[in-house]
């Protein structure tokens, strides 16, 4: 909702600050009509408002009384109405209504104390100190213009990680702010502080020892997967990538005894033996990933699974003993939500699997096993290919519990993973034939006030992330039910020309489906269907128009049922003129709780 910029260069008196409400292009073009002066570090930062409107003071970065010092941040300061107050019985003015405009200021004060205290200006001491003051969750970076050539971060809960390049250091929120500039990272850990120069990391304590060896790793993804290439949009890059993140995700997990990998287990096959209920923890779309893992886990594993959005299963006293299994899916592995319900949860002695797109990120590092889904970086908002990498890494996980349990023979675990193999063949041919009628489809829907998306079974949760994109990135009203509730209830919201997305790919509930199909439009409504191949023909005699996806193993059925809602949520965002790969008010990754 705003931006802005802060660099810093020798000789400079103060730090050079622009900022802009509004998209990021106003930054950028303000900037190209008068430009900034050359810097030797920089410090930016998109803000998505929690403390204060959105608006150009608002904006980050803030800087210190005497404009020496400035920093940015992400997270939310909980002392900071008490910080402010007391800086301001010392006669410090404020400008803006944010948090962090109290802790620039009250950086500029402990900057100017340590110049008294040592006769020199020592920033990443005073970050620390900063630090140690602050409550509440924080990612902060600081530019000093007494040292142009350092930036100091420091983190508590908010997510940081450090770039390594080649006469050039980065620090970012996650690898893919700078991965298109270098694939090294180097892991930050909860409380540490880092100074970084052009050819020097340096990371410590919140008190100043030196950690000696911090992590580093490279970044699987390549540097032009975080950019446009030829697409109108990411999304519809992203969507067109589906196939792919399917395959990615299976590459390698099948070693030649049949057995299946993991990418990180801390938890020895003992434990995962005795494993007695799964509880998948997660938000937004990766809360519907975790609902089509229920259907198949429990069907495979014959083990209980709860799906649980992250921030209602932290604060409600959930069971959980070392038999459970808590498995935290998130595509960004920085969700503050999913974050604190896993520390949550191994507070309590539960064993904590991540399936994550991100490297390194915080999930994926707090927990005691990681099963990587190799989707590559997803830059639109909305997710799409990392959901289908989320369904088929949950798959696997499956299949790997059946496996140590005993629960499936060897040959029908091999034979689902044979299907599973298959699915990306099938994705392509469902964006190769399907995508037309999706857009015509979407093109004479586009004034639809609201949307009904029913299901059954493995179909529900995808009606769900069906009704989810279209909220998201085109702002309509959608809503989604189990195709069998709508006699309990929604069917009354049904009148002439209201528009259902009917998802009927289970066979066995095909004709149940109809049934409910047939009481709509007996009420007026216009439907829109989704079956597969097989009963292509049939669904014509009730929807007034269709989508077809092939036939697959019915609990991998979504990964296909899920690829035209995709494709029509984004063609109806695009008919409505919305911004698709940056949705209003949403972020990519939801670093606050
Ligand atoms: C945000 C995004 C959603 C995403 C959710 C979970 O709300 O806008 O698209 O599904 O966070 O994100 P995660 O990174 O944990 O999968």
């Amino acid at each position: 909702d705003s931006a802005g910029v802060a660099l810093t260069a020798p000789g400079m008196e103060r730090v050079a600050v622009r900022k802009k409400a509004g998209r990021l292009a106003n930054l950028v073009q303000d900037i190209e009509r008068d430009p900034m002066p050359d810097a030797t570090v920089g410090i930016g930062h998109t803000r998505w408002a929690t403390n204060g409107v959105p608006n150009d003071t608002n904006a980050h970065p803030h800087t210190s009384r005497d404009g020496k010092v400035a920093i940015i941040h992400n997270g939310i300061i909980e002392n900071a109405s008490q910080l402010r107050l007391d800086l301001q019985t010392e006669g410090y003015r404020f400008v803006s209504e944010t948090d962090t405009e109290v802790a620039a200021k009250l950086l500029g004060k402990i900057s100017d104390k340590i110049i008294e205290e040592t006769g020199k200006p020592d920033l990443f001491k005073a970050v620390r100190r900063l630090a140690r003051m602050l409550e509440g969750a924080f990612t902060i970076l600081a530019t000093d213009v007494r040292q142009p050539d350092i930036v100091v971060g420091a983190r508590h809960d908010s997510p940081l990680v450090v770039g390594l390049g080649e006469g050039e250091n980065f620090l970012g929120s996650d690898v893919a702010a700078f991965v298109a500039y270098t694939k090294r990272a180097m892991e930050i850990d909860q409380d540490q502080a880092v100074m970084v120069s052009a050819d020097k990391v340096v990371v410590s304590d919140f008190m100043g020892n030196i950690v000696p060896d911090p992590k580093t790793y490279t970044v699987d993804w390549d540097a032009s997967a975080a950019e446009k290439g030829g697409w109108d949009s990411f999304m519809d890059k992203e969507i067109h990538e589906d196939p792919a993140a399917v395959q990615r995700t299976l590459l390698g997990r099948l070693d030649e005894n049949g057995n299946i990998n993991l990418d990180e287990v801390r938890i020895d096959e003992h434990d995962f033996k005795a494993i007695d209920k799964i509880i998948v923890i997660a938000c937004g779309t990766a809360a519907y990933a975790g609902m089509v893992a229920k259907y198949a886990i429990e069907h495979w594993v014959r083990i209980p699974v709860e799906v649980e959005l992250a921030h209602e299963f932290r604060y409600r006293d959930p069971i959980l003993t070392p038999r459970t299994l808590v498995v935290a899916i998130s595509q960004s592995g920085e969700t503050m939500d999913t974050l604190m319900a896993l520390r949550h949860a191994r507070e309590q002695g539960s064993k904590v699997l991540a399936i994550c797109n991100t490297q390194g990120a915080s999930i994926p590092r707090e927990s005691d096993a990681v099963l990587y889904t190799h989707a590559g970086p997803e830059v639109a908002v909305a997710s799409t290919k990392a959901f289908v990498a989320q369904i088929t890494a949950a798959y696997v996980l499956g299949l790997y519990l059946a496996q140590v349990k005993g629960a499936m023979y060897r040959d029908e675990i091999a034979q689902t993973l044979e299907s599973l193999k298959d699915m990306p063949r099938k994705i392509q041919w469902v964006l190769d034939t399907q995508t037309k009628t999706v857009q015509e489809a979407a093109e004479q829907m586009v004034d639809a006030k609201s949307f009904l998306f029913l299901g059954r079974h493995v179909g529900y949760p995808v009606a769900m992330e069906g009704a989810l994109k279209l909220k998201e990135i085109a702002y309509v009203h959608s809503e989604a039910y189990p195709a069998g509730e709508l006699k309990h209830g929604p069917i009354s919201l049904i009148e002439e020309e209201t528009l259902v997305v009917a998802l009927a790919t289970v066979e066995k509930l095909f004709d149940k489906t109809m049934a409910n199909v047939r009481e709509d439009k007996a009420r007026g409504a216009h439907v829109l269907g989704v079956t597969t191949e097989d009963f292509a023909g049939e669904i014509e005699k009730y929807a007034d128009r269709s989508l077809i996806v092939p036939k697959a193993h019915p609990l991998l059925q979504p990964s296909l049922t899920v690829i035209p809602l995709q494709a029509f949520a984004y063609y109806i965002a695009l008919a409505r003129g919305c911004d698709v790969d940056m949705p209003r008010n949403l972020a990519k990754s939801v670093t606050v709780e």
